[in-house]
C-alpha cells in the first residue's frame, strides 16, 4: 500500500491523540490526482460526547489563564509563520488548492492568530453610568465580559486551515473550550493545526478535535446539550438545518452567495475585469465571495467582455502543486458533474458560453474549464443559485439602479462590488446593496481577516474576523456594587 502523504497522530481529545475512532479510520484523498493525503480516524456521536464532556470539565477548571492564552495565539501565528510551506502543501494536497494560492491562506491564518491575540488582550467589559437614572442613584456598575461556555466549530474544506483558525483562534481569546470538527474532505491543515495548539501548550479538554464523515458528527455536535455555541462555516442548506435542530443554542452560521459585481461606465472597467478574471476562479470559484454576476454597463460591456475573457484563457489549468497553476480540480467528481449540468441548463435556456463551459482531462487529474456565460435568464442556476465553481455570468445594463436591483435579487447577500467613479453612485451602492458588505472599486472576492465578515438572508447571521467572534463568544455580566 502506497504510504500516506502525511502521517498524523490522529484527532485530539481530552489533551490525548487518538489514531482510531468509533468507526475506525477513513482516507483523505487528492481531489486532483487521487493519491493519499492522509489516514484519519472517524469518529462518532460516542466521540463527539466524550469530546464535548471534556470540554465542560475544561471550562469547570478554568485552568487556561488569559495570559497563557495570549502566549499560545501569539506563539501559534508565529509558527504558522515559520512553516507556512508544510501547511500550504497539506492545502494545496487535500484541497486542490493551487500552491500559490494555499500560501496565502496560510499567511492569512498566522495574522488571524495575531488579530486574535491583540483582541484576548484587549478583551474588557465597560462602565456603567448607573447614576444617570434614579433607580441607579448611589451604585457603581461595570460588566465583563464572559466565555458563552462550550463552543463547537465546524469547518468547510474551501478554506482548510483560515477558516479553522477563523473559529480556534477567537474561542481561545475568548475563554471557550472548543471541539472541532473539521470538513471530512480536508482534515488534514486542522489536525495540523491542532498539533502545533497541543504543542505550545493548551491545556487537556480546551481543544478538541472529532474528524469524520456524513453529517452523523456535526449533527451530535451541533445538537449536544452541553455546547452553548456553534460556529459554522458551510452551505446554507446544512446551516440553517442545524439551526432548527439547536433551536436553544447560539448557531452562528457564514454560509455561501452569488456575489455580484458591477461595473458601472464611469469604472474603471480595465482593472475590475484583471480583478474578476482572479476573483471568479480563486480557487475554482470555491470561495463564498466568489465573484459570480458580473453587471457590466452597456457602454463598456463589450471592452470589458474581451479583456475578461482573454485574461481567463490565459489562466493555467493543471497540478495544484505545479507553482504556474491558477485553476485545478474541484473538490469532487460530483462538483464538476454539477457544473456540466448547470452550464447546459444555462445554455438550454438560451445563454452563450463565451469560454470553457466543460471539463478538461489533463494526463494527472480533471479540471473544470474556466467558464464565462452570456445571455442566460435570471432563474438559471448559474445566476440565481451559488455556483461555488469556476463560472461567472455576464448581465449588460442600461441603468444603475436596475443593476443595484438585480444585484439585491438574490436570497444571499453576502459581499457585493461596485466599480464607478462617480461618488453619488458609491454612496447610492453604499445605501441600497443590502449585503453584510459593499466594496467600492473592489470586486466582492475580498477579504482581511480582521474585517467584519459574514452575510443576510440566506448568507448567514453572523459576523467573523477576530474582535467580532469574539464578542459574539462571550456574555456580558453586570456587575453592580451597592455600598
Ligand atoms: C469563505 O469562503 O467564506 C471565506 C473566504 C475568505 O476567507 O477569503
Amino acid at each position: 500500500m502506497t504510504e500516506p502523504r502525511f502521517a498524523l497522530p490522529g484527532m485530539l481529545v481530552d489533551g490525548a491523540w487518538e489514531s482510531v475512532g468509533e468507526k475506525g479510520q477513513f482516507e483523505v484523498r487528492a481531489p486532483y490526482d487521487g493519491s493519499l493525503v492522509a489516514a484519519v480516524p472517524a469518529g462518532g456521536p460516542a466521540d463527539v460526547d466524550r469530546a464535548v464532556i471534556a470540554a465542560r470539565n475544561a471550562l469547570a477548571r478554568d485552568d487556561f489563564a488569559r495570559t497563557d492564552r495570549i502566549r499560545v495565539l501569539e506563539q501559534a501565528s508565529a509558527a504558522l509563520n515559520d512553516r507556512r510551506e508544510d501547511f500550504a502543501t497539506a492545502i494545496a494536497l487535500e484541497s486542490a488548492k493551487p500552491i500559490k494560492t494555499a500560501r496565502v491562506e496560510a499567511a492569512r491564518a498566522a495574522e488571524t492568530f495575531a488579530f486574535a491575540a491583540a483582541e484576548a488582550r484587549r478583551l474588557a467589559g465597560e462602565v456603567v453610568p448607573m447614576d444617570a437614572s434614579p433607580a441607579g442613584a448611589g451604585k457603581t456598575a461595570f460588566t465583563l465580559r464572559v466565555p458563552v461556555g462550550v463552543v463547537a466549530a465546524i469547518s468547510p474544506f474551501n478554506f482548510p486551515l483560515n477558516l479553522v483558525a477563523h473559529k480556534l483562534a477567537p474561542a481561545i481569546a475568548a475563554g471557550c473550550p472548543v471541539v472541532l470538527k473539521p470538513a471530512s474532505q480536508t482534515p488534514v491543515s486542522a489536525l495540523l493545526l491542532a498539533e502545533l495548539l497541543h504543542g505550545l501548550g493548551v491545556p487537556a479538554g480546551w481543544l478538541n478535535v472529532v474528524t469524520g464523515g456524513g453529517g452523523t458528527v456535526g449533527d451530535a455536535l451541533a445538537t449536544h446539550p452541553d455546547v452553548a455555541y456553534v460556529t459554522f462555516t458551510g452551505s446554507s442548506e446544512v446551516g440553517w438545518a442545524l439551526v432548527a435542530k439547536a433551536p436553544r443554542t447560539k448557531v452562528r452560521l457564514e454560509l455561501g452567495s452569488n456575489s455580484p459585481l458591477i461595473v458601472d461606465a464611469s469604472g474603471d472597467w480595465e482593472t475590475a475585469a484583471a480583478k474578476a478574471s482572479v476573483a471568479g476562479f480563486s480557487h475554482a470559484g470555491q470561495s463564498c465571495i466568489s465573484t459570480q454576476r458580473i453587471f457590466v454597463h452597456e457602454d463598456i460591456a463589450d471592452d470589458f467582455v474581451s479583456a475578461l475573457v482573454t485574461r481567463v484563457e490565459g489562466l493555467r489549468v493543471g497540478d495544484p502543486m505545479d507553482e504556474h497553476t491558477d485553476v485545478s480540480s474541484l473538490i469532487s467528481a460530483g462538483e464538476t458533474e454539477r457544473m456540466e449540468q448547470w452550464v447546459k441548463e444555462a445554455v438550454e435556456a438560451g445563454g452563450k458560453v463565451l469560454t470553457g463551459g466543460e471539463a478538461e482531462h489533463l494526463p494527472g487529474g480533471v479540471v473544470f474549464r474556466p467558464t464565462v456565460i452570456e445571455g442566460m435568464p435570471a432563474t438559471a442556476k448559474v445566476q440565481c443559485e451559488e455556483v461555488f465553481g469556476p463560472i461567472v455570468t455576464i448581465t449588460r445594463f442600461t441603468s444603475f439602479d436596475d443593476a443595484l436591483a438585480q444585484a439585491n435579487d438574490s436570497r444571499y447577500g453576502l459581499q457585493a462590488g461596485v466599480y464607478t467613479a462617480e461618488i453619488a453612485k458609491a454612496l447610492q451602492a453604499a445605501k441600497t446593496l443590502s449585503f453584510g458588505g459593499v466594496l467600492i472599486n473592489e470586486v466582492p472576492t475580498s477579504r482581511s481577516d480582521q474585517q467584519p465578515y459574514g452575510g443576510v438572508r440566506d448568507s448567514g447571521n453572523t459576523r467573523e474576523g477576530p474582535a467580532y467572534a469574539i464578542e459574539e463568544m462571550t456574555e456580558i455580566r453586570l456587575i453592580t456594587l451597592q455600598p
